[in-house]
């Protein structure tokens, strides 16, 4: 999700030793209360008893110097209650030191609210590991038969150990159930480690997964790995396919095994980690294609399963323009009621290669341009607009021949309607886009009876 931090509900400074030297905190869409602390004279974790070091993104920002953004963070406050905050934290540096940090922060707590229609839980940072989750069971908004049936069908092995390889394409949610199974298992409150095996050469790998003890090699530290950080917790291996092959087998022995050596190790350690993969091409044909091992493949597949893309569960649309629209609405403070007809329509026709995520930025983009309260055409990219034309037109195409005139005029209506929202009603230049004179533009509007 691309971040977008329009206003905010709080500020809050510290000073390098963690001292909040500053707190503004005011959220009106929930209550009247408002906090406003100079020098309170705290420290961050007084102040958030429920937040962790290792997950506060200030205390991070004092410690690296660098400008952090961070969604979705979680946390108790002093009263007990949940919070969950997007974040911009940036260091406040004096003669070339960091000194503090500020962070400004937006309250999405209603926003989770929203998704939790149908929570069964809520997911909290984990105590003592560096990563957590925050996607349940309630975050995944589907009315699908087979979307519900894999719900179900993870819910009951979330408690086991048992390997979970999830295969679908791109943007179709396979973290947003990695994370919700371990979110329902009785390993929530332990590390959630997400990795994306695409990302690294293959020696860094190694040493990332197993970790290293000084001397291993030249620059070598004590350093636990990936299986280590994770104990007690989730491993969750994206892109596994990704993975080379010599690196998979010894992925492998660790997993049969259950212990892990360090690189330069001569002991090795006990292990309790739950490993989730997952990948976004057949990994049957992976395997064929001998980019999956295929003892691996077994090992990973104990319990296996394919989230459809979204033009297989179009019943999924509507439920998810909703809650989009709403979500968005919530963030950006606007007020669209929803999307034309028509364009719904179209929505039941497109492709959505890129699956769920890409129906969510088209209506994050289109609810931050929105001008009288529903989603036109105007309103979506042009990539998509020209994906419906084609479509349409191809549609219409297979209508039967013996109304062709009524085919053609359906097809001009629509052509020519579109065109107008492209061009924000100004008729002479939707002319100039169809190629036709001014006066045969307002004649065809007035025959189709098109309003501007
Ligand atoms: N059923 C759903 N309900 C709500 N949001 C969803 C759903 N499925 C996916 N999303 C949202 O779509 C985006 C992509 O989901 P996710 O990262 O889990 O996909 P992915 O399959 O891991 O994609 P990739 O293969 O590109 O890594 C996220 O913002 C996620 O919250
Ligand atoms: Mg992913």
């Amino acid at each position: 999700m691309a971040f977008a931090m329009k206003q905010i509900d709080g500020i809050t400074v510290i000073n390098n030793s963690g001292k909040v030297v500053f707190h503004a905190k005011y959220n009106p869409r929930f209550s009247k209360d408002s906090t406003f602390l100079r020098d309170p004279d705290k420290n961050l974790f007084e102040l958030y008893p429920g937040l962790q070091p290792e997950d506060s993104t200030l205390v991070e920002c004092v410690k690296n110097g660098k400008r952090i953004y961070r969604e979705d963070q979680k946390f108790y406050d002093c009263n007990g209650n949940l919070i969950n905050t997007d974040n911009v934290t940036l260091p406040i540096v004096k003669g070339g030191k960091v000194v503090g940090a500020i962070e400004l922060s937006r309250d999405i707590t209603s926003i989770n609210d929203l998704a939790g229609d149908c929570s069964d839980e809520v997911s909290v940072g984990h105590k003592d590991g560096k990563s957590y989750a925050h996607f349940t069971y309630g975050d995944i908004i589907t009315q699908n038969k087979v979307m519900i049936e894999i719900i179900e069908k993870t819910k009951i092995i979330a408690d086991s150990i048992s390997p979970v390889l999830i295969y679908g394409e791109t943007g179709t949610g396979k973290e947003l159930f990695a994370q919700s199974i371990h979110n329902y298992s009785d390993r929530k409150n332990k590390p959630f480690i997400a990795q994306n095996c695409a990302a690294l050469p293959e020696s860094l790998f190694e040493s990332l997964l197993f970790g290293t003890v000084s001397g291993a090699f030249t620059g070598a530290h004590n350093k636990p790995g990936l299986f280590e950080i994770a104990d007690g917790g989730t491993l969750y291996l994206d892109e596994i396919n990704s993975m080379p092959l010599n690196l998979q087998s010894k992925l492998l022995r660790v997993l049969q095994d259950r212990h892990v050596r360090r690189l330069g190790d001569i002991k090795s350690s006990k292990i309790d980690v739950r490993i989730i993969t997952s990948m976004n091409i057949n990994p049957v044909d992976a395997v064929h294609k001998n980019i999956l091992r295929e003892d691996l493949f077994y090992r990973l597949n104990v319990v296996g399963i394919k989230i459809p893309p979204l033009r297989e569960r179009r019943d999924d649309i509507p439920v998810l323009v909703n809650f989009f629209i709403r979500k968005y609405n919530d963030l950006f403070r606007h007020n669209v009621k929803g999307i034309e007809k028509e364009v719904f329509d179209m929505f039941q026709e497109c492709s959505w290669n890129g699956n769920v995520r890409e129906l969510e930025h088209v209506i994050e983009s289109a609810i931050n341009i929105v001008r009288d309260g529903y989603i036109h055409f105007r309103d979506l990219p042009v990539y998509l607009i020209d994906e419906m034309e084609e479509k349409m037109i191809n549609v219409d195409k297979e209508n039967d021949i013996h109304s062709l005139s009524g085919v053609v005029e359906e097809v001009e209506r629509k052509i020519i309607k579109r065109s107008i929202e492209r061009c924000m009603g100004n008729i002479s230049q939707t002319a100039k886009l169809l190629n036709i004179p001014r006066q045969t533009l307002q004649y065809k509007i007035q025959k189709y009876n098109i309003k501007i």
